[in-house]
């Protein structure tokens, strides 16, 4: 399996460019199925889990013209001729499930090998499913326990469906669904990413009409039929906020093109908080953590627009060298910690009590042999390793290559010393 090797950095200089995000490209490709004329989306991330979303397409039938060193996908489904996902496809990608909302509306039903949970827990689908059951889709009892999800539908009707929790993957699912249901659906308490106003924006370009993406409150009026379009993905908000980190955390001053600051508050603001300078220019966002003491700050995760997720684990990386202690509680996943024990190999002394980790900060980190235990948890160890003594060691980064562009290539050319070994 691969590996990089990172050795302690000098504090990061130069320029970086966002690539497209990744959450937003694979609901939107899913979306693509919807109608059976050409779509084009442009500024396609070239990623593990976009590769994988097009072998899933072609699967059911579409033509995949996917020219991915051009960042672009071309995407035309004139039949779909399988509702059924493949299971090899389904168990690499949790982000399969998307398509279930696009094969119900073109064919009436859908077949999906449940994908599970993975490192970071559960991942359950009920409110997915309470969705489609408001829009009139029949869920065969117990099926995606024993055997695959069947879910079939005579005639997608519009509905009100209220989310126990706001979901990003289960309110995109309702709105591509929902777009071609008869009359109008109204979710509340749904999922504000900006990966999700993305996707509506796709959508009404593609003829639909949503109204609210971005808000806890999305009405969606059904339409006959939607139309090819052609579309650029936003930045990848993630990728931006991992590259934000690693100005700070190695004391550099860097450029970071191609990047929305509104979608990124969260993490400016608490970057802020630690002594970093942050401000926009006219070629992008300049982030410095070469002017004042960078100090701890806590973190609280929560659905958008509060603290990402995603930036846990690489943020926790920071507050390991930081100066002061600091506490990270984590809301959104039930096990994503898994990274505290990589970090605690290389001298970090983190305690976890549930979902709530206490940091002592101020460590000078050894480089060690680690594993990257999700995507971001890879992207944070590779952080540790900018300003760990001596070498560290990422295993497992087949992780990472899902979810970030060129990422050696990237940090190389801020200056990091790592190196990419295939064995
Ligand atoms: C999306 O996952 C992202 N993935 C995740 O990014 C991201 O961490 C997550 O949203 C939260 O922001 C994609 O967009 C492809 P959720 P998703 O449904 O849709 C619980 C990455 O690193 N839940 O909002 O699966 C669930 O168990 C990935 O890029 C239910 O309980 O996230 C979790 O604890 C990791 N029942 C929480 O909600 C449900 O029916 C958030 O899940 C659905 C979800």
């Amino acid at each position: 399996m691969a590996k990089f090797l990172v050795q302690k950095s000098a504090p990061l200089q130069g320029e970086v460019e966002i690539s497209g995000a990744k959450n937003a490209v694979l609901p939107i490709m899913a979306a693509s199925l919807l109608t059976e004329e050409n779509c084009v989306i442009m500024d396609t991330p070239a990623l593990r889990d976009v590769d994988v979303m097009c072998r899933l397409l072609e699967s059911l039938g579409a033509e995949i013209h996917d020219k991915l060193e051009e960042n672009t996908v071309e995407i035309e489904t004139k039949a779909i001729t399988k509702s059924e996902a493949p299971f090899e496809l389904v168990k690499k990608m949790r982000a399969s499930i998307l398509v279930i909302g696009p094969l119900l509306a073109r064919t009436g039903k859908a077949t999906i090998p449940l994908p599970g949970g993975c490192a970071i827990g559960k991942r359950p689908i009920e409110l997915h499913l309470k969705g489609l059951r408001a829009l009139g889709v029949e869920i065969q009892e117990d099926s995606g326990q024993q055997g695959p999800l069947e879910a079939k539908v005579d005639r997608l009707v519009g509905n009100d469906v209220y989310l126990d929790f706001p979901s990003v993957g289960a309110t995109e699912v309702i709105i591509m669904t929902a777009v071609l249901a008869e009359g109008t659906t109204v979710i509340e308490n749904a999922a504000q990413e900006p990966e999700i106003v993305d996707l509506a924006n796709f959508l009404n370009k593609m003829g639909a009409r949503i109204k609210g993406a971005g808000t806890d409150t999305v009405k969606i009026e059904g339409v006959e039929k939607l139309h090819g379009v052609s579309h650029h993905i936003i930045p990848d908000r993630i990728e931006a906020g991992t590259f934000m980190l690693s100005a700070v955390i190695t004391r550099g001053n860097i450029l970071i093109k191609n990047i929305l600051p509104d979608h990124v508050k969260a993490i400016t603001a608490k970057l802020r908080e630690c002594g970093a300078e942050i401000f926009m220019t006219d070629e992008g966002m300049v982030v410095r953590g070469d002017v004042n003491p960078i100090i701890s700050t806590d973190i609280k995760t929560l659905p958008y627009p509060g603290f990402p997720t995603d930036l846990q684990s690489p943020f926790m990386a920071l507050l390991a060298v930081s100066r002061g202690p600091s506490v990270v509680i984590e809301t959104v996943f039930e096990n994503r910690f898994m990274h505290v024990a990589e970090f605690n190999r290389m001298g970090a002394n983190i305690k976890t009590e549930g979902n709530c980790a206490i940091i002592p900060g101020e460590k000078q980190l050894q480089g060690a042999q680690v594993v990257a235990t999700d995507l971001r948890a890879g992207a944070a160890l590779i952080l540790t390793g900018l300003v760990a003594e001596g070498t560290t060691e990422v295993s497992d980064i087949y992780h990472i290559d899902r979810g970030y562009e060129k990422f050696v290539e990237k940090f190389r050319g801020l200056g990091a010393t790592i190196i990419r070994i295939e064995d």
